[in-house]
């Protein structure tokens, strides 16, 4: 069942899709996902996606929690690029790079929305040419399905003119439901290599092979075991705030709870994703006056090459106009007996 339980205000609103395994609560204000709500292995019932309840915290603040990110997620060196001969300047809103989408990438705007049927979710926005610097007017549509213990997220968009595309989304998984932090949570990625970033976070290009390293995680690991390590492409990025390259198409990222008995499977058409330990989370107060701090959470930010347009011979992150990006990524919570 899909059915709206509040009005922010007239435009933006919370939606509850749910049936007897889940219940998501999503809003058309940036796609955000604001609550998880899913049974452990003892029938408990908890929210495994960090958040606010005060709504206008998603609106000021900055760590994206649970937002779609686009128009292009992650950094883009200098805030500039050039396609087609043409220099276009971006926000440069994360060091000296741009992120996220620039000032008021996608996390921040209302899409429109229809309920399909019981249990699918279509929104869309069309970004206007030279929204926070990109070219073109990008028609974005993005579905939400819940089907027993999946939630499948599918992006589709075209654009007027040659454009740069990468969007993700940006939630917070806590699988023990903000009892503790995610060091006991264990993960398993099925990427044989990553790519190196430097202290501002922006990929260099490196790409290196996990073996013998912190991120080889193609055997299931404890995070907690891993993130302290003394390696430096963690100590440069205070944690995981690194793209892994996915070996296998579905399946890729395992992450999972053993005393709650959750766990998330991420399956994706994308090439990789970003994986990210929170590193940047202060302190803040989120839902039920929790304090979110660094390793609360983990972002599994499903996307292609971050700065793609600096480092790829044929950037993957180019959308041309009469094409189309066509990209779904799937969440399922099972929960194991
Ligand atoms: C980035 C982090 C950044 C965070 C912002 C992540 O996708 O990789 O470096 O701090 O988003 O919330």
């Amino acid at each position: 069942m899909i059915e709206v339980i509040q009005h922010i205000d007239d435009q933006i609103d919370l939606i509850s899709m749910k049936n007897d395994q889940l219940e998501i609560v999503v809003s058309n204000y940036g796609c955000t996902i604001i609550k998880v709500m899913m049974r452990d292995r003892y029938g408990q019932i908890d929210d495994v996606v960090l958040g606010y309840d005060d709504f206008t915290q998603y609106q000021t603040l900055d760590a994206y929690l649970g937002a779609l990110v686009g128009r292009v997620a992650n950094r883009i060196k200098g805030g500039r690029f050039t396609l087609n001969g043409q220099d276009y300047h971006l926000a440069v809103n994360n060091g000296p790079n741009h992120l996220h989408g620039g000032l008021k990438g996608f996390s921040y705007q209302i899409f429109d929305y229809i309920i399909k049927d019981d249990s699918i979710l279509e929104f869309h926005y069309l970004s206007k040419d030279g929204e926070e610097g990109y070219p073109g007017d990008l028609d974005l549509t993005v579905t939400y399905t819940l089907k027993a213990d999946t939630l499948t997220v599918h992006y589709y968009a075209t654009s007027s003119k040659d454009t740069l595309i990468n969007i993700t989304n940006h939630s917070y998984f806590n699988l023990s439901g903000h009892q503790e932090n995610i060091n006991q949570h264990t993960l398993q990625i099925h990427a044989s290599h990553f790519a190196c970033v430097d202290g501002d976070g922006l990929t260099t290009g490196q790409i290196k092979d996990v073996t013998n390293t912190a991120f080889d995680f193609r055997q299931p690991a404890l995070i907690g075991e891993r993130v302290n390590q003394n390696d430096e492409q963690l100590l440069l990025a205070k944690g995981f705030d690194h793209p892994f390259i996915f070996d296998v198409s579905k399946q890729q990222v395992i992450l999972t709870h053993q005393v709650t008995g959750r766990q998330l499977i991420v399956s994706t058409t994308l090439p990789q994703a970003q994986i990210y330990t929170a590193n940047y989370l202060d302190g803040r107060l989120g839902k039920n006056q929790h304090r979110y701090d660094a390793r609360d959470a983990i972002c599994i930010e499903t996307q292609n090459m971050p700065d793609a347009i600096h480092l790829e011979d044929n950037p993957t992150t180019i959308l041309r106009k009469g094409e189309t990006y066509d990209e779904t990524t799937s969440y399922q919570f099972k929960v194991m007996k």
